[in-house]
């Protein structure tokens, strides 16, 4: 499959992305909260429950799985070929974490290193995308130029690398939601983020239409005690992307960047509500697509069904954002 008809399919027909990547540390953090023990076993039994879910074709286009879990087998077939036998394209994180910036507290994204043959390998196993993620504190002083140029830079080198190995990178440069920063310092931040990833990608040479960028939403900070208004967010969300990115792009898909799943989903909403452009917006949601399942599961390990059921209803109310059809009373219904 070409990367340009890849990338599209990632955030077409109001499907989305399942993040469902994170690493083995991120990953025995949640388990924790739920008190599961994190071992190999059932890492992949939640993991193989959400991914053969009776409807998860509907409304999933596409998994981001951990070098874990590309590798696992469960009934004589490969993660990647129960995906890709239901028509969902594999995808694969490539990075290795967000690591101290030198002479600073902020963070560089490493993993470039051997990248080259790590997506052959990744390839051959299936993954039709990828996924790199740079992280930027927002802070009196933070994030500095030299933390958004150098992140731009690796994931400018990093998209490159999975163009050639043919498969369409997910270019995620995440603005965490932490601190007291109100929405308008948010929307600057995210500016300067996306505007400088944009340019690194131009250097690099990227195919913007085998692409999908995952930017984090525009938001007041946690720690702001301000609520967001969802018509703000959305307008804000807009006009940050739309100001920066290539109009070649199919689309883009947000992260959920520790949102509540109703959050998440009524600021997805609201942003195509009052989307003009023929930018798609949809989700590539990690936290806001697992959180209530993996609640249910934690009650009882051996009752799949019940993950699978509440799994499915957050990725249709999702869907349904992403073509801006939800309303609060179909969450209250389900
Ligand atoms: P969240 O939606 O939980 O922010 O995760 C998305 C992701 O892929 C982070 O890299």
């Amino acid at each position: 499959m070409h990367i340009n008809e890849i990338a599209k399919l990632m955030v077409s027909n109001g499907k989305g992305i399942l993040a469902a990547d994170e690493s083995t540390g991120t990953m025995t953090k949640r388990l924790a909260g739920v008190r599961v023990e994190s071992n190999e076993k059932n890492r992949l039994a939640f993991r193989h429950a959400l991914f053969t879910s009776n409807n998860i074709n509907k409304y999933i286009s596409g998994v981001i799985l951990f070098d874990e879990t590309i590798r696992q087998y469960k009934d004589g077939e490969t993660v990647g070929e129960i995906l890709n036998n239901q028509n969902i394209l594999p995808g694969i994180k490539v990075d290795k974490g967000a690591k101290k910036l030198v002479g600073s507290d902020e963070s560089i994204t490493e993993g470039l290193d051997g990248l080259r043959e790590r997506l052959k390998e990744y390839f051959d196993l299936g993954a039709k995308f990828a996924k790199w993620r740079g992280v930027y504190n927002i802070g009196t002083q933070f994030p500095s130029r030299n933390c958004i140029v150098a992140n731009a830079h690796a994931l400018a080198r990093y998209a490159a690398l999975v163009q050639e190995a043919n498969m369409a990178p997910i270019v995620e440069p995440e603005v965490l939601m932490d601190g007291n920063h109100n929405i308008q310092k948010c929307y600057d931040v995210t500016s300067k983020v996306l505007e400088e990833t944009v340019n690194q990608l131009r250097i690099a040479g990227i195919n913007f239409s085998g692409m999908v960028l995952k930017p984090n939403m525009i938001l007041n900070g946690n720690d702001s005690g301000l609520k967001n208004d969802k018509e703000q967010v959305a307008e804000l969300t807009l006009k940050c992307i739309q100001n920066n990115l290539p109009t070649e792009m199919p689309g883009v898909a947000f992260l959920s960047g520790g949102q509540s799943e109703f959050e998440a989903t009524e600021n997805l909403n609201q942003i195509n509500k009052q989307n003009k452009s023929s930018f798609a917006f949809t989700y590539s949601f990690g936290r806001a697509l697992q959180q209530s399942a993996l609640k249910t599961w934690a009650k009882n390990l051996s009752d799949i069904e019940a993950v699978q059921k509440v799994f499915d209803e957050r990725s249709k109310m999702n869907s349904l954002a992403a073509k801006g059809e939800w309303s609060a009373d179909l969450e209250n219904a389900a």
